[in-house]
């Protein structure tokens, strides 16, 4: 059976102290002791390492990065590897997320290699894909993700693909507060899982995790986690509340 995850990203928030204490709130309040969810937390590239210190001994927190550069090592002032990010403890590593591709121009070829190196260094990359609104309104969208998935990922030999977690983040949905209905959310977990299922097979395409991300919320969530084949949920502005948070981890 597929585990339930419900990451959050915070993205470009809080300070160290400010990202300790959110972390703290959420691991020590009796509301989040469920078993049955895998929780990852996606901080800064400044919290990794002391955030990934806390949940060493705790099987049901993890603790991911929001990027990796595409390259081992070298004279690239500023980045940081997929290697110094496991060092720091994380295990999972965000790859694609819309507004990497948007603001850094991030390209196939690129994520592509962020994928690979991510792989190589034993991190899991949550890739997240995801058409933009005219797509949607074009009627284009499964055509948009199928290629997405097809160019980035369907490289990958089955056991590494196997090793992926999938973030659906619809573009229109993402810190706009609308939210793909839980049919919208449905139809395209099911589409993304039967392409999976063509070229890898059904027993990859059943294991595979597929989170929804995109304006989810503690109102919503209990209804987009319902679907069948919705797993759980990448998690942006309501990641950064503790309550709100644990609210939607407790909503399978
Ligand atoms: P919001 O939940 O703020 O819409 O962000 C979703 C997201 O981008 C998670 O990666």
């Amino acid at each position: 059976m597929r585990r339930k995850i419900v990451a959050g990203n915070w993205k470009m928030n809080k300070s160290l102290a400010q990202g300790l204490q959110l972390f703290d709130d959420i691991i020590n309040s009796p509301d989040h002791q469920q078993t049955n969810v895998l929780t990852i937390i996606a901080p800064s590239f400044i919290h990794l390492s002391a955030v990934a210190e806390k949940v060493k001994t705790n099987p049901n927190i993890a603790v991911a990065a929001q990027n990796c550069h595409h390259l081992s090592s070298g004279a690239y002032t500023g980045e940081v590897s997929a290697e110094m990010i496991k060092s720091a403890g994380a295990e999972y590593v965000i790859i694609g997320h819309s507004e990497r591709r948007l603001y850094n121009n991030e390209t196939i070829d690129l994520l592509i290699q962020k994928v690979n190196i991510a792989l190589k260094n034993k991190l899991t990359p949550i890739f997240c894909i995801g058409e933009n609104s005219d797509e949607r309104h074009s009627n284009k969208h499964l055509e948009a993700i199928k290629f997405q998935l097809k160019d980035t990922l369907f490289h990958l030999s089955a056991i590494d693909f196997g090793k992926l977690i999938i973030a659906y983040e619809p573009v229109w949905a993402i810190g706009t507060g609308v939210t793909a209905t839980s049919h919208q959310a449905q139809g395209m977990h099911n589409f993304i899982r039967a392409e999976i299922n063509k070229k890898y097979g059904k027993e990859i395409s059943e294991q595979i995790t597929i989170l929804y991300g995109g304006s989810c919320n503690p109102q919503n969530a209990k209804e987009l986690f319902s679907c069948l084949d919705v797993d759980g949920g990448l998690i942006g502005g309501s990641s950064l509340k503790a309550t709100d948070f644990i609210s939607i981890c407790n909503s399978f």
